[in-house]
């Protein structure tokens, strides 16, 4: 019945990692989109655990992950017939719906918000997980705050180096970047989060234009201007501008790397990373990318923009807080 697991995960880990849960701990696990950091949703010692893991304020909110859609009335006391829709259609998925909260979402999850962030993973090891757990999984990106989230296991051991969590190594997650928010808060959908699930298949979906999004009313740590961040300063440079920017931060002694396809023609003395050919191979090596130039221990990443349709508009967002001014 169940789907089978990744071979590198025998069945003891899962029903391990799920007694870590039970006890109050904390795994992480992969997702379809990045690794999450999962504590018991309704235990807040468990959730509040996780902040200070991470380094995270106290009142960023986090996703709740379920096992199934019909879930989703536990955690909610209003569900409008368009998150329903857009449940059925892309569940288990990388879709995350913000809906008013019930009572089983406390401030911790919810950063104190009357709403509360859901989501279905549809990774097969995030899945029987939840199964196992019997619960739901209050998860962020399994990374420090404010850093790049881990599309592999590793990335999340070198993130939490020396207080390691136990970790479910599920291989490389298939999206690479985190799930696609649709808030219902406000009067109709709004897209908080660009992500897999692209604009135009949720306003497709919901058969409606979608509301353009309220800063004020919403908190999340992926709105925030720099975030995804290395810790070498990123540049977004349009092609034609490339090779002329390269030299330039050559000359004045800069270590570059540029992000581009493998076919890409880099000026001499700089490290070509590769993102893939296309928008999906692009988003599944994107952060993977983004901790090599750290690791080469370069000072400026170059990356020309992506097209902004499809997939393209949130690896550009993504690109955009990579190189959003830091704090
Ligand atoms: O793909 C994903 O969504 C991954 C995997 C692990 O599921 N999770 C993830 O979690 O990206 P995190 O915490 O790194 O980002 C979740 C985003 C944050 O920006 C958070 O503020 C926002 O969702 N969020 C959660 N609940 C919210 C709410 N009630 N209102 C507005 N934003 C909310
Ligand atoms: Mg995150």
């Amino acid at each position: 019945m169940s789907a089978p697991l990744a071979p590198e995960i025998p069945r003891r880990e899962i029903v391990h990692a799920a007694a870590i849960l039970r006890a109050g701990g904390l795994v992480a696990f992969p997702t379809e989109t990045v690794y999450g950091l999962g504590a018991d949703a309704e235990n807040e010692a468990a959730v509040r655990g996780i902040f200070s893991a991470k380094g995270r304020p106290a009142d960023h909110p986090v996703i709740v992950h379920l096992e199934e859609a019909a879930d989703i009335a536990r955690w909610s006391n209003h569900i409008p017939p368009l998150a329903w829709r857009l449940a059925e259609k892309f569940w288990p998925g990388p879709l995350t719906l913000i809906l008013p909260r019930s009572s089983r979402a406390t401030d911790v999850v919810t950063g104190g918000l009357p709403t509360v962030g859901l989501r279905v993973p549809s990774h097969a090891v995030a899945q029987a997980l939840l199964r196992e757990f019997g619960g739901a999984l209050a998860a962020p990106s399994a990374n420090r705050f404010g850093r790049v989230s881990p599309t592999r296991a590793e990335h999340v051991r070198e993130e939490f180096a020396g207080d390691v969590p136990f970790i479910l190594d599920g291989g490389l997650c298939e999206v690479g970047l985190e799930s696609t928010i649709v808030d219902f808060s406000g009067d109709g959908p709004a897209i908080l989060r660009p992500g897999a699930i692209t604009h135009e298949q949720v306003e497709a979906t919901c058969g409606q234009t979608l509301r353009s999004p309220q800063s004020s009313t919403t908190r999340f740590s992926g709105g925030l201007e720099s975030h995804y961040a290395p810790r070498a300063l990123v540049e977004i440079v349009e092609p034609h501008e490339l090779h002329r920017r390269a030299a330039e931060l050559v000359k004045q002694g800069k270590k570059v790397a540029i992000l581009g396809q493998p076919s890409l023609n880099v000026p001499a003395g700089t490290e070509l990373i590769h993102l893939g050919n296309d928008a999906s191979s692009q988003a599944r090596s994107l952060y993977a990318a983004l901790r090599k130039v750290d690791e080469l221990g370069c000072d400026v990443a170059l990356a020309c923009p992506p097209a902004p349709l499809g997939l393209g508009v949130a690896l550009l967002d993504r690109l955009q807080k990579a190189a959003g001014p830091r704090g």
